[in-house]
């Protein structure tokens, strides 16, 4: 059997068929993974599947229909849909001092859709709509305020939840195959349609922004969390971020592109300080994360570490500098819960506090009333 066989085991639900085909599949036998016979693993392609002989079960195996969707294009990307073959030029040849322009096949133009929602919303609101309403004060992880449907206006606000492998805290959810596992498919029609499907979870559970993928290098093995990512290869976790997102935001979902960036040891994580040379920086760590721009990723998650001694969340070189001038983001970054130590974040490129009280349950915030206090005396401007 090869690697990439047995490695797709754990991606079973997801290695179907035909893109829309509605296929019979085989059930495998129930019972521990290594009960299963080698042989009734299936062949993986993306365009069949074969079972192949599984001579060594008697009762003859159950059958299920399952409905895979079709993979569909998306206009601002040069992979519209995943391709088994290499997508030339995939990767167009930057200059980070001439980057390539928002509205390029590769950078998408949010601007318009920003213009229309900056023309409507009131200043309290500006401020309501990137402060959290503090840890455990919604239903989800995290949940901006709803704006009161008055004189034709109105919004249901926000909800943000965990995570990258499918909904955290709720029931009748699946456990998607780890962010690894399907960087080992190296499989693109298999990330995207995992993006999809966990994309349509939370969407079915309400979630507006799904805090995935997760990014980080495996620098550090015994890091906990190093499954949710797609494992230490740049290249190869930028393409799995540049698919994943693509599903999940087909879903209906937006993405949340995170740790950004050097978060790569759980131990200390909150006073730890990645000190990364800026060639290092861009090569590795910041990489996947323009991939996700290129996906047209709607959110960003600055990390809890420092880099070069300052937090990651007010480090106006990676979130202004790199992210937003140079991969011209054009959404917005959220603190991870509770990675925001000032109110003066705003000018470092921070746009969202979350949960949004300094401390969880402290009812105080950075933002909130401090963030008009701030914006009133112009020490912090509207735009
Ligand atoms: C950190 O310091 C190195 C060495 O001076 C520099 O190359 C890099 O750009 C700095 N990174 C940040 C985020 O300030
Ligand atoms: C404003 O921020 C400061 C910390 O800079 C904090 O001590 C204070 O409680 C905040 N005020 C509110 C109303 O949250
Ligand atoms: C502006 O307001 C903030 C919050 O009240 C305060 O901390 C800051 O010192 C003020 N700055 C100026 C220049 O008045």
């Amino acid at each position: 059997m090869k690697l990439q066989e047995a490695l797709s085991v754990f991606l079973l639900p997801f290695v179907l068929a035909q893109d829309g085909a509605q296929v019979p599949i085989t059930a495998l036998p129930l019972g521990p993974l290594h009960s299963v016979p080698l042989t009734s693993v299936y062949a993986i392609s993306d365009t069949q599947h074969t079972s192949l002989s599984a001579s060594s079960t008697t009762t003859p195996p159950a059958t299920q229909t399952v409905t895979v969707p079709p993979n569909t294009p998306s206009i601002f990307t040069l992979i519209p849909v995943p391709s088994d073959s290499p997508v030339l030029p995939s990767y167009p040849e930057t200059d980070p001092l001439d980057p390539l322009p928002v509205g390029s096949l590769a950078i998408p133009d949010f601007g318009p859709a920003w213009s229309a929602a900056w023309a409507k919303a009131k200043p309290k609101e500006k401020v309501s709509v990137v402060t959290g309403v503090g840890w455990q004060g919604g239903v989800c992880i995290g949940s901006i305020a709803p704006i009161e449907p008055i004189d034709g206006r109105g919004w249901p606000g926000l909800c943000l939840e965990d995570s990258p492998l499918g909904v955290r805290l709720a029931d009748y959810v699946t456990a998607f195959p780890a962010g690894i596992n399907a960087a080992a498919s190296f499989n693109r029609h298999l990330m995207r349609r995992r993006g999809l499907y966990i994309g349509r979870e939370h969407v079915g559970k309400g979630v507006n922004i799904a805090l995935g993928p997760m990014m980080n290098m495996v620098r550090v093995p015994q890091a906990g969390r190093n499954w949710e990512s797609f494992g230490a290869d740049p290249f190869l976790a930028g393409e799995a971020a540049y698919e994943t997102i693509l599903g999940m935001q087909e879903g209906g979902v937006i993405a949340c592109a995170k740790h950004y960036v050097g978060n790569e040891q759980e131990n200390k994580r909150l006073m730890s300080s990645s000190n990364i040379d800026d060639r290092t920086l861009h090569e590795i760590y910041t990489h996947p994360f323009l991939k996700s721009v290129m996906a047209g990723v709607g959110s960003v998650m600055c990390s809890y570490n420092g880099l070069n001694g300052t937090f990651a969340c007010e480090n106006d070189k990676v979130l202004n500098d790199i992210l937003k001038r140079e991969y011209g983001f054009q959404s917005f970054i959220t603190s991870d819960w509770m990675a925001q130590h000032a109110s003066m974040a705003a000018n470092a490129g921070l746009d969202m506090t979350m949960p949004g009280d300094i401390t969880f349950g402290s009812g105080t915030s950075y933002w909130g009333a401090n963030l008009t206090a701030f914006v009133s005396n112009g020490t912090i401007s509207e735009s």
